[in-house]
């Protein structure tokens, strides 16, 4: 009996393995804010791929790499390059500007939901001793400048926090500069209440070589 028992309950989560399957499988219902993953990969292979590879691991050091890259970050991102009514767009791309352009609020969510799904390429940091220097600041900041260590927001491993929090780990150290630049001179300036524009104002330009350099070493 009891071996019965154990074979008709196997049956039943095997039935019911199933029967998710089938429902991850079905397109996502109307109003779901989840996106359509395939539907993203197809715009993805025909637009994205060639500045972002076609999983999304970038191979060019100037573009960034968004496997892996929580849904609602890139939403926001590819939100923030929209330039609406003329106005400048929030963040500042020639590039993702006219490639956000034809984007529908729909074929964002699905491309969110793609990227996410794609599994990050871990990267390896070419200068190792500068590394290290960005490790101490990673993980410790520097308190005589009042520099908050990273791990807070973007985690030990660099995997980030979803919703708002980025994944950092294994980005081209080239790109993750740009960006800390950016923020510091507020040509990027669509972070919510100047967080990363305060941070990196109290850093030297040699504290953000280092701290970009062991980020495209990081692996979670
Ligand atoms: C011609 C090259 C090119 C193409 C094509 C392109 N991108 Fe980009 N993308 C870039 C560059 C360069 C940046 C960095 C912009 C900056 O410096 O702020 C970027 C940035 C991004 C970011 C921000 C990432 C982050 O970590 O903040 C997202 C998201 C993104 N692109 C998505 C897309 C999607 C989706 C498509 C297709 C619809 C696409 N890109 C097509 C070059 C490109
Ligand atoms: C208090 C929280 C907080 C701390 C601490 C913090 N960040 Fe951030 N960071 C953010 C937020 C929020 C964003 C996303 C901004 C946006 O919405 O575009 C961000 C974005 C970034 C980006 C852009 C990622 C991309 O793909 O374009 C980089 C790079 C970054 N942070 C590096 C760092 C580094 C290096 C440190 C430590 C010196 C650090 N951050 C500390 C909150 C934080």
């Amino acid at each position: 009996m009891q071996g019965m028992k154990l074979i008709s309950n196997i049956a039943v989560s095997v039935a019911l393995a199933l029967s998710s399957q089938v429902f991850a499988e079905t397109a996502p219902e109307p109003g779901s804010d989840k996106g359509d993953a395939a539907k993203g990969q197809q715009i993805a292979t025909q637009v994205c791929a060639a500045c972002h590879n076609p999983d999304g691991n970038s191979i060019i050091p100037a573009n960034p790499s968004l496997a892996g890259q929580h849904a609602e970050y890139i939403i926001k991102q590819l939100n923030n390059f929209k330039s609406k009514d003329g106005k400048p767009a929030e963040r500042e791309s020639a590039i993702m500007t006219a490639m956000v352009e034809p984007l529908s609020a729909e074929d964002i969510r699905n491309l969110g939901a793609y990227y996410a799904q794609q599994t990050p390429k871990p990267g390896v940091a070419q200068d190792k001793s500068l590394a290290e220097q960005g490790e101490q600041l990673y993980r410790g900041g520097n308190l005589e400048t009042s520099v908050p260590a990273c791990t807070g927001c973007h985690s030990p491993n660099g995997t980030g926090l979803p919703p708002k929090y980025p994944r950092l780990a294994g980005q081209h150290s080239e790109y993750t500069l740009g960006q800390l630049r950016a923020f510091r001179t507020e040509q990027r300036a669509n972070d919510e209440n100047d967080v990363m524009h305060t941070i990196t104002s109290r850093m030297t330009e040699k504290e953000l070589r280092a701290v970009s350099e062991f980020i495209s070493g990081l692996r979670q």
